[in-house]
């Protein structure tokens, strides 16, 4: 078993994986979507938790939309967290355990997470929030839910990749080895699991998100970054892969799918560049849930 503080970013989901996903995600374009569900009172300096902050995309939204509020980031994952202190000056990034809060009962006024629930129980995620939430804190939980992705055809697999994912796929226990997703919860149950841990006046909102490079409202660098989004997505798999099962694929196979994936997100930005429309796009669908410890 690898150490805790380096699971996530060795066999889960890359830092590149997470921040540039992220960075799309809480682009100021969908501020105007997110700030009326927060509900935040943007005049007070509020106390922020961020917890399970990954990267750090989120935190430096935040940071940007309630430019009074004093926001620390927490995540167990030691390259997040250092990653992070670098991307984002004046934010304080913690290394630290959710289930064991280094902090004060009463600390904050705000705790946040995102896609993060899943895979704490919630015993301890809830637990851990309700302790070092001040009387009348808000609890903010982001969760995303199924959302569509439908895929330019110059970015589908070669039979070599097809291949090579459909050998590392058979051999992957990442999932159950490190407990990811263990505590999936439904839109009904989500709410409900918040109330059973004492939040009241429950509110629930939707964000969607529409990352389509070809999208004509979205400036050419917005358009790059969704697409090499999927590039460093593809590119980090590669290296969980060989993280993961080391010694199983030959480094030269491992050098090839990265060459065979740089190709094909290459093809999509000359497309892109050419003005050649694919309408690409992943519609991602943002729970927002938001519980007051009264
Ligand atoms: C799906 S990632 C989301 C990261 C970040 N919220 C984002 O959206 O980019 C889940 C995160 O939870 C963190 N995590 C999981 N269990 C944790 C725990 N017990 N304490 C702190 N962080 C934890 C992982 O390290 C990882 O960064």
């Amino acid at each position: 078993m690898a150490p805790e503080h380096l699971v996530w970013s060795r066999f889960v989901q890359g830092t590149q994986t997470l921040y540039r996903s992220r960075r799309l995600r809480f682009d100021d374009r969908f501020a105007g979507q997110y700030r009326p569900l927060m509900d935040l009172d943007s005049g007070r300096r509020l106390r922020i938790l961020e917890v399970g902050c990954g990267p750090g995309a989120l935190a430096g939204a935040l940071h940007r939309w309630y430019p009074q509020a004093a926001i620390t980031g927490l995540d167990r994952d030691h390259a997040f967290i250092k990653f992070a202190k670098k991307q984002a000056p004046g934010i304080t990034f913690v290394e630290g355990d959710a289930t064991a809060l280094p902090f004060p009962d009463g600390s904050f006024d705000v705790c946040i997470s995102n896609t993060v629930s899943e895979h704490i129980a919630p015993e301890a995620f809830f637990g851990e929030q309700w302790r070092v939430l001040a009387p009348g804190g808000l609890c903010l939980l982001l969760s995303s839910r199924k959302g569509i992705v439908h895929r330019a055809e110059c970015l589908t697999y070669s039979k070599a990749e097809a291949d090579f994912w459909a050998r590392a796929a058979h051999q992957d226990d990442t999932l159950e080895r490190y407990a990811i997703a263990k505590y999936p919860m439904n839109e009904q149950e989500l709410p409900q699991v918040m109330a059973a841990h004492g939040f009241t006046d429950i509110k629930t909102g939707f964000v969607t998100l529409n990352l389509c490079p070809d999208h004509p409202g979205y400036p050419a660098a917005f358009a790059r970054d969704i697409i090499n989004a999927g590039r460093h997505s593809e590119l980090d798999a590669i290296t969980a892969v060989e993280h993961s099962q080391q010694g199983r694929f030959p480094q030269e196979e491992l050098a090839k799918m990265r060459c065979l994936a740089n190709q094909r997100y290459d093809r999509r930005i000359a497309l892109y560049e050419g003005g050649e429309q694919q309408w690409d796009t992943t519609v991602a669908l943002i729970m927002v849930v938001r519980g007051t410890k009264s």
